[in-house]
């Protein structure tokens, strides 16, 4: 499946924040979205997310008519996405706005619970919960609404070692689900081994779209040679 987009520009308060972003998405590809603060990665995940006005295109693959059937965004902070008192809550509250049978639902929050090996936790309060399962949370809760592709915002940035190492396994296992996951992050080295491409946003313009090694590279010499010249 290919979510396309041709020639989308956003703009914040008058100021064009993305500006002639052209490039396509495939189901079962991890994607890694770099550049410095404000480049624009958030609102473009934004913007796939359904959650921001856009000009230009954004084709979506046949049988969609909505952004939102297609895509789930994941915030930074676990904590702004969870609402339920117990870990099955949460992916049920998700669920029950969507108009599914209660024996969908707990047949889907048992599944997101497993594959995201939160099973155990279940009955937990998700305040007790370390801020790698948190994060697992979130996904969970949005896998379970069965978007195609996963738009995860610098989910790994508030967590600490293990947390970054149970999120990106968990990221592996949507990719091999066979959804299409956009990790925006500044965190290069821990995802570079797992990533398909990546998309380097310089200034609200993709500066480079193509082989993790190379987009990285290009985005490190970038950034030090900009710190060698504010010297
Ligand atoms: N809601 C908003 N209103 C106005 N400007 C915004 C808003 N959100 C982001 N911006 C601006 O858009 C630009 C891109 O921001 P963002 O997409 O958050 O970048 P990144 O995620 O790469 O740090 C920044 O200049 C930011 O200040
Ligand atoms: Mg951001």
């Amino acid at each position: 499946m290919l979510l396309r987009i041709k020639n989308l520009n956003v703009s914040h308060s008058g100021r064009h924040v993305l500006r002639n972003i052209s490039t396509s998405f495939e189901t079962g590809e991890i994607v890694m979205i770099i550049g410095e603060n404000g480049s624009g990665k958030s609102t473009l995940l934004k913007t796939l997310a359904g959650l921001i006005d856009f000009d230009g295109e954004i084709i979506l693959p046949n049988g969609y008519s909505d952004l939102s059937e297609l895509t789930g965004y994941v915030f930074q902070n676990p904590e702004t996405q969870i609402i339920g008192s117990t870990v099955w809550e949460d992916v049920i509250f998700g669920l029950e706005n969507i108009g599914l049978s209660k024996e969908e639902m707990e047949k889907r929050a048992n599944y997101v619970l497993e594959l995201l090996e939160l099973d155990e936790l279940k009955f937990f309060d998700p305040y007790y919960l370390s801020g790698g399962q948190k994060q697992r949370l979130a996904i969970a809760s949005i896998l379970a609404l069965q978007p195609e592709f996963l738009l995860l915002d610098e989910v790994t940035a508030m967590l600490d070692k293990n947390g970054k190492r149970e999120v990106v396994q968990a990221i592996v296992k949507l990719k091999e689900m066979g959804k299409g996951v956009l990790v925006a992050t500044h965190e290069l080295n821990l995802f570079l081994p797992y990533v398909d491409r990546c998309i380097y946003i310089d200034n609200g313009t993709i500066s480079f779209d193509g082989n993790p090694q190379d987009g990285v590279k290009i985005y490190k010499e970038r950034i030090h040679s900009e710190f060698a010249q504010r010297r």
